[in-house]
């Protein structure tokens, strides 16, 4: 595996919290980092018209550290110590933010319950003199809890606030589950918190979270006046005001209700719901204790889990000896306005990126402008965009049906069917027709990119840029780099992301990628079960229960069966020893029953049709020879259906890591997330196998799989073993 430069990625400090029994080879380097960040520092003093005025400007977003909580006391001190003083403004120095949180680098499972009230917003609270916090930009999880922790609150209208911590798989743990109800009632609090979507300043206004409204050239000002006007002798805590919670009976109905909404997979849910509820019985005092208790009692490996995946998802986007990119991507040309082509034709255009939309001939140039054009008309009328927005991105799109205009494009991407010799006579004509800069990428999923482009001299300018369907809703987009692939072209796909506000993962190039490669045997696996009798329903309700959206089998008929066994079928072709040769799906093809676009697949219009698929399972059972079921149907678990299906999984993400494809390991944990909606709460397929089983029992597990059925599938890979035997996370890129 490539080395990195991994004193610039938090992830590997956290990963330290995550794997505390990992020898971590870059510890010393995490110390470093959080010494440079202790320097940086900053939390300056000063009085203006009697107020003190302090500003915190701990780069690069204003994380609470253990440092920076200190700064700010010492300097709340001071101000009350200060006679000269008459009241406080706590501001951010760092534009665009106000406090992004509690610093989740210095984050480790507790091993005793804290006193509550030496958190930084109860310090605030017991400060004699009034604060006002000065908010504009991002005032998140511990942020906004320090701002509610002050006397008053102004803000700037599009400010963001909110308390994201579910998820990171922990509570608010300084005040917020009982403050925030307190400030803006119980049923909106535990909105924010489930929710974990922020609030706009104007948002919080309208709630009376925040008191004051003002641009951010008046908030110093508007900041000041407030200070100066609070009567302390008449202020009433947050923690203590009883005007705003609901009625005794509306907070009946309404924990009634969140005792339904709240997900068990996620328990950190329910004890932010309990941290709440004890604070509305037992008053706000009592409630800090409860919330201390709740968030000492989190569930660790859920945490870990989702705490892994936040470093992640912000690591893979920082690949070695990529140069800076300094240009941005203006047009795109895309070639095919298929369902694939229309949909990145939609996502550039979505993100003020010109489009010229290329097909074969008049008809198929106008079918796929129209869907574009269809797209953007709905999205008007349901309201996501207004009128100008809808002329912006129309404005922009052209098609032809030649390749004038090419020379001028910053970027090509193909999309036609995948079929090798089409698109190697595409990229010829590209390479003849497009300038020396552009960037030529292909969308394939499923086609070896070498073989696209090997007797053509632009091959380093040749970059996968595969898009998962819909292109313009779903967030990763894989980037292939092939051995030619020059740094600077990956430097313009990690660019291209950016403006499409999409996660890159970059792969080297290999049949499937990331996504398709490492999944390959979840489909496999399905149809191994259902040849030994294991329903596709069952199956199914097994892994949605897991926490996918839908399980495999639903998804095929969404994805369509047609395009499945095609891509299995290339699969197959390059990974034939642990591939499993089940024929259901091609007998469902054979069948018509092509998934939602006709109505009809395992589903019919995503209803069960248990007498339609009978004899099409038999069929697919007498196909396989009628093999023995690994035991009785009714003696499946949620748990073996979801092992059997996934860890053939997490054996290929281990044989990616192995083949050296892949920049970290943690890159296929957002792959998972992003691109085949693995439920984030897991961490993704690899953090799931690690923190929720580990190396060993991974191994052992697959192993017992591969003595029973003799299936390649489950046959442990030299890395996994590798893993096992040494005691190692399977994040530890050994
Ligand atoms: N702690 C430590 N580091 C943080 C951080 C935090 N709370 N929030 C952001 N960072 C780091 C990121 O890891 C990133 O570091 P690198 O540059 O080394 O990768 C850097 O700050 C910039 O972050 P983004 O790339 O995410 O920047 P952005 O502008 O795209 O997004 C943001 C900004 C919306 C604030 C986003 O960073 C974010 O959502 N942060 C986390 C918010 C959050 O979950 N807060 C709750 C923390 S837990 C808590 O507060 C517990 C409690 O009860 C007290």
């Amino acid at each position: 595996m490539q080395t990195i430069d991994r004193s610039k990625s938090r992830a590997d400090v956290v990963f330290k919290h995550i794997h505390p029994n990992v020898d971590h080879k870059l510890e010393p380097t995490s110390i470093q980092h959080s010494d440079v960040k202790a320097q940086e520092e900053v939390v300056t003093y000063e009085v203006n018209k009697q107020v003190a005025v302090i500003r915190m400007g701990s780069k690069p977003v204003n994380a609470v550290s253990s440092h920076l909580k200190s700064s700010i006391e010492e300097k709340v001190s001071e101000a009350n110590k200060d006679t000269n003083v008459k009241a406080i403004v706590l501001m951010s120095a760092i534009p665009g933010f106000f406090i992004a949180g509690a610093d989740i680098t210095e984050f480790k499972p507790k091993t005793k319950t804290e006193d509550p009230t030496t958190r930084l917003p109860s310090r605030l609270e017991g400060s004699t003199k009034p604060i006002v916090a000065a908010i504009d930009g991002f005032c998140l999880g511990g942020g906004l809890e320090t701002a509610m922790g002050c006397t008053a609150r102004v803000a700037t209208p599009n400010s963001r606030l909110g308390l994201p911590e579910l998820n990171l798989g922990i509570i608010p743990g300084w005040g917020g589950t009982q403050r925030l109800p307190r400030l803006i009632g119980v049923k909106k609090a535990m909105e924010l918190m489930l929710t974990m979507k922020p609030i706009s300043g104007k948002e919080a206004h309208d709630l009376k979270l925040v008191d004051q409204l003002c641009e951010s050239n008046q908030l110093l000002s508007t900041a000041i006046q407030l200070a100066l006007s609070i009567d302390m002798s008449k202020n009433i805590k947050s923690l203590h005001r009883q005007d705003r919670l609901e009625s005794k009976a509306e907070l009946e109905q309404i924990f009634a209700h969140l005792e339904k909404m709240v997900d068990p997979r996620q328990p950190q849910q329910r004890q932010a719901l309990n941290a709440v509820k004890a604070g509305v019985t037992r008053g706000g005092d009592e409630g800090l204790v409860a919330e201390e208790e709740e968030s000492f009692n989190v569930h660790k490996p859920t945490a870990k889990a989702l705490q892994h995946l936040f470093f992640a998802e912000r690591a893979t986007s920082k690949i070695p000896n990529v140069p800076a990119y300094n240009k941005k991507i203006n047009s795109v040309g895309v070639i095919g306005g298929g369902t694939m082509g229309g949909g990145i034709a939609i996502a550039c255009l979505e993100n003020g990126i010109k489009v010229t939309l290329k097909e074969v001939n008049q008809k198929f140039l106008d079918a796929g402008l129209e869907r574009i054009k269809n797209t953007f008309k709905s999205k008007l009328e349901r309201k996501r965009i207004n009128q100008k927005q809808f002329d912006a991105a129309l404005n922009n799109l052209t098609g032809t049906i030649s390749y004038e205009g090419f020379q001028t494009l910053d970027c090509v991407i193909e999309a036609v069917l995948e079929i090798v010799d089409l698109k190697k006579s595409v990229f010829k004509d590209l390479s003849k027709h497009c300038n020396k800069e552009c960037i030529l990428g292909t969308n394939t999923s499923t086609i070896d990119i070498e073989s696209i482009a090997s007797d053509l001299d632009c091959r380093d300018r040749i970059i996968g840029l595969h898009f998962f369907s819909p292109a313009n809703v779903m967030p990763l987009l894989e980037i292939i780099r092939t051995s030619h692939t020059s740094n600077e072209i990956i430097a313009a796909g990690l660019q291209l992301s950016k403006q499409l506000r999409k996660t890159p993962v970059v792969v080297k190039n290999c049949v499937g990628f990331a996504v398709n490669r490492i999944f390959f045997p979840y489909g496999g696996a399905a149809g191994f079960l259902v040849d030994r009798g294991v329903h596709p329903y069952r199956i199914d309700k097994a892994l949605k229960n897991f926490g996918f959206g839908v399980g495999p089998f639903r998804m095929s008929d969404i994805v369509g069966l047609d395009v499945g066994v095609m891509t299995s079928n290339s699969m197959k072709g390059a990974y034939s020893d642990r591939a499993y040769d089940g024929q259901l799906k091609q007998i469902m093809v054979d069948q018509k029953r092509l998934g939602d676009k006709v109505g009809r697949g395992y589903y019919i219009k995503g209803k069960p049709d248990e007498e339609g698929i009978a004899d099409l399972i038999k069929a697919s059972q007498n196909r396989a020879n009628n093999p023995k079921p690994l035991k009785n149907q009714n003696e499946f678990t949620d748990a073996d259906i979801q092992e059997i299906l996934l860890l053939p999984v997490v054996n290929e993400a281990c044989r990616v890591v192995q083949e050296n494809l892949v920049y970290r390991v943690s890159d296929l944990d957002v792959a998972s997330v992003m691109g085949m909606n693995f439920p984030r709460f897991r961490g993704g397929i690899v953090a799931w196998a690690d923190v929720f089983l580990g190396a060993k029992k991974t191994f052992e597990k697959l192993d017992r799989l591969y003595q029973e059925t003799g299936m390649e599938m489950f046959k442990p890979c030299e890395y996994l073993k590798k893993c096992a035997d040494n005691n190692k996370s399977l994040e530890s890129g050994l």
